[in-house]
């Protein structure tokens, strides 16, 4: 199969061409990505030569037709991703998660290729809680940040096209992701390598918030099951039933890291930060045959404090400027 992967440099898109190339010898995969400041040649470094690169915007109508035009099945991960950054560049969001899908549902409606597209969560807004619900397919959009709300426009974008055009396009709603060759600017990398360096956590408000955490290669193959099985228009959720407060997951690094529970902090609150996000994914189970194998959150999040112990090459280099700007946007919203 020829498979156009989007957003391939980046954490999960990169985690995705990996498990594809190990499972799937037949599969030819070309990934197509701008290599922002969070996609890096350096995550594909040792599969270079078993992908073809292409370095561009899904927001570029040209490259992105000519790539789909020769390829069997996207698959779209390609977005801007960092709730933090949409607060200080909202415009970027728009660009690459709503212009974006509009291109890709474009080309492949000109082309007549198979869709999958990448979304979140968020896009159903937040849980209050203790309240006794999660999110099912079907419910509300109601995002209230401008990433959640980016991803929304572009997974309606989507059912638009599905329904007006009949292209054939599947689209998945995950819940928080962790894993190696996520970005340090995200929680639970960021908060690794704060402990590693000798650093505090940073835990944002009173640290009650709630996610709902998955390891990157259940979440993959849960996309594989859609391509292979998914019905087409179908909305299918993945996650893994395993809400946890933010405040816990820091303890628990510290456990894991050896380090003294007192290097938590909390410091200032994400503006309009979501309380509690929790999908319900039992459509994926019923309908396809999904479930999540990675379920010991304590044992998963270990190997990954192994993997950034081991991949300090990689990530060294952002860290300081990651925290720089942490810093930056703290004293700046303090005044
Ligand atoms: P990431 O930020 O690590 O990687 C995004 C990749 O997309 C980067 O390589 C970047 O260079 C590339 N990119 C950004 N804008 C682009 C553009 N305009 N054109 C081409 N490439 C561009 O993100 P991630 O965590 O791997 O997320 C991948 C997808 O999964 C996103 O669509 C995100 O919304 C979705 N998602 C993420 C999570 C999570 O917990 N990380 C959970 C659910 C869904
Ligand atoms: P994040 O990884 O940014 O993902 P999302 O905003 O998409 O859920 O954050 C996960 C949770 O951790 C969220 O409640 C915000 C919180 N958080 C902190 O407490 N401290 C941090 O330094 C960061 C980056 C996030």
């Amino acid at each position: 199969m020829k498979l156009l992967v989007t957003g391939g440099a980046g954490f999960i898109g990169a985690n995705f061409v990996r498990r594809t190339l190990a499972t799937r010898p037949e599969a030819e995969v070309t990934v197509l990505d701008a290599l922002t400041y969070a996609g890096s040649l350096g995550t594909l470094a040792d599969i270079a030569d078993q992908v073809v690169f292409v370095k561009g915007d899904v927001a570029d109508e040209a490259v992105v037709d000519e790539l789909v035009r020769q390829s069997e099945a996207v698959v779209h991960f390609a977005a801007e991703t960092h709730n933090d950054n949409a607060l200080v560049n909202p415009g970027a969001f728009v660009r690459s998660n709503i212009v974006g899908s509009f291109v890709l549902l474009e080309a492949v409606r000109r082309h007549g290729v198979r869709l999958h597209q990448v979304s979140t969560d968020e896009v159903y807004g937040d849980l209050a809680l203790g309240e006794d619900r999660r999110f099912l397919e079907g419910d509300a959009f109601n995002p209230s940040s401008p990433y959640s709300a980016s991803k929304a426009g572009g997974d309606l974008l989507l059912r638009a096209w599905v329904r007006s055009f009949g292209v054939e396009a599947t689209v998945s709603h995950c819940t928080n992701n962790f894993g190696p060759w996520q970005h340090v600017e995200k929680f639970i990398p960021r908060q690794i390598t704060n402990l590693l360096v000798g650093g505090s956590v940073k835990v944002y408000g009173d640290g009650k918030h709630v996610r709902d955490w998955i390891h990157v290669d259940d979440h993959n193959d849960a996309v594989w099951a859609i391509l292979d099985k998914g019905e087409p228009g179908r909305t299918y959720h993945i996650g893994a039933g395993n809400e946890q407060g933010n405040l816990a997951v820091a303890q628990l690094l510290c456990e894991l890291t050896g380090a003294d529970p007192d290097r938590i902090e909390l410091v200032l609150d994400r503006p309009g930060h979501d309380r509690r996000y929790a999908l319900d994914a039992s459509r994926l189970t019923a309908e396809l045959g999904w479930s999540p194998r990675k379920t010991d959150f304590r044992a998963a999040l270990g190997e990954t404090v192994d993997w950034y112990r081991a991949h300090q090459d990689w990530w060294g280099a952002e860290k300081s400027g990651v925290e720089a700007q942490y810093a930056r946007r703290e004293h700046g919203a303090r005044g």
